[in-house]
């Protein structure tokens, strides 16, 4: 199977991975075929891209990094909680700190590389997803630099609570298509302080999570707020979530913008590094990403373009690739897979729109 955008489907292709709507229900089961209608619909519901299979993705699967289940019955417990109206003053934490061990479990228990979170979803369950994604980025940074269990509970509560302020803001303003005026983005900058409130208000919350949801948009330069905090006066975990949420909101479609590809959003956080985010932890999170998925297209510095057919757990960056087009432009008629791992003079140049 391969990943391919809504724009570039064609009529007939069919779909690899079902679809599911925030609800849990299937919109799109595997082995559908494509219409015009149906793409037309998956557009209205705000999806951009799907997992087709076809002759040249064969035998091309996409691991998984959390079973789809557990983050889909993840995304609707959080519904749940910031569907319920008190959440505008208090929640209860315990019911969060379930959710939050079932997901260390399943990190602790995955072999893989990393983190293809990037499954197929709508605009309107962004806030839900987000959080599970930040979640789930900054527990598997928290592990790779060795936080103890309790350590990790409380990131992974305040993780998937950073937001939470956000229940007091307008939905005019978070849904706005167009960018926002000073005095709305001044009310936007509100969330951190609010959430910081509400989980003072609320029961089984440890002091790290209000801390996360207080101080996650500050920065190592002090250019964050809402206290313009440098370097160490940061608690640690809030530059985990820091790292987490800038990351997964680069890598997904908003409203008001396309997502970035991730090895540019790498380039563009490495850029920031020491500046905006902690040297230390942003090394030890993008030891765990890989530019390029399963299943995407890319271009080799040959000029020779294929999919991506398997991670090398060592070498993230340096999958095996199934080779589609020679260096001369010239499509083979029988693909090879190239284990980049073991060519050091071959690399990743571009992703291929194929
Ligand atoms: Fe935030």
């Amino acid at each position: 199977m391969r990943k391919v955008s809504l724009d570039n489907v064609k009529v007939g292709n069919r779909i690899a991975l079902p679809i599911f709507s925030l609800n849990n229900s299937v919109l799109l089961a595997r082995g559908s075929e494509l219409t015009p209608e149906i793409i037309n619909n998956l557009k209205q519901y705000g999806i951009t891209e799907v997992y087709i299979d076809d002759g040249v993705s064969e035998n091309i699967s996409v691991p998984e990094f959390i079973k789809k289940e557990i983050i889909h019955e993840t995304k609707n417990q959080i519904k749940k909680i910031m569907d319920n109206l008190s959440i505008k003053t208090s929640t209860d934490g315990e019911f969060i700190l379930e959710i939050v061990k079932n997901l260390i479990e399943e990190i602790l228990q995955s072999h893989q590389v990393i983190v293809n979170l990037s499954d197929i979803r709508s605009i309107d369950d962004y806030m839900f997803t987000h959080s599970v994604n930040v979640a789930v980025f900054s527990l598997v940074t928290g592990i790779t630099l060795g936080l103890e269990q309790d350590e990790l509970k409380n990131l992974g509560i305040g993780a998937i609570l950073h937001d939470v302020g956000k229940v007091r803001i307008n939905d005019r303003i978070l849904k706005k298509p167009t960018s926002l005026t000073v005095e709305e983005y001044e009310e936007v900058r509100k969330h951190t302080v609010f959430g910081y409130e509400i989980l003072g208000n609320s029961e089984n919350i440890p002091s790290v999570a209000r801390e996360i949801a207080l101080y996650h948009h500050e920065r190592m330069d002090g250019s964050g707020y809402p206290y313009k905090l440098k370097g160490k006066e940061i608690p640690a975990e809030a530059r985990i979530v820091a790292i987490a949420d800038v990351f997964d909101a680069l890598t997904t479609d908003r409203i008001y913008r396309k997502k970035m590809h991730i090895s540019h959003v790498v380039d563009y956080m490495l850029s920031l590094s020491g500046k905006h985010f902690d040297k230390k932890i942003l090394e030890a999170f993008f030891r765990h990403v890989t530019n390029y998925p399963v299943g995407t297209g890319v271009v080799l510095n040959t000029g020779e373009k294929g999919l991506v057919f398997k991670y090398n757990s060592y070498s993230p960056n340096r999958p095996v690739v199934r080779i589609l087009i020679d260096s001369n432009g010239q499509k083979l008629s029988r693909y090879r897979e190239l284990d980049l791992s073991h060519k050091p003079d071959y690399f990743i140049e571009d992703v291929w729109n194929i």
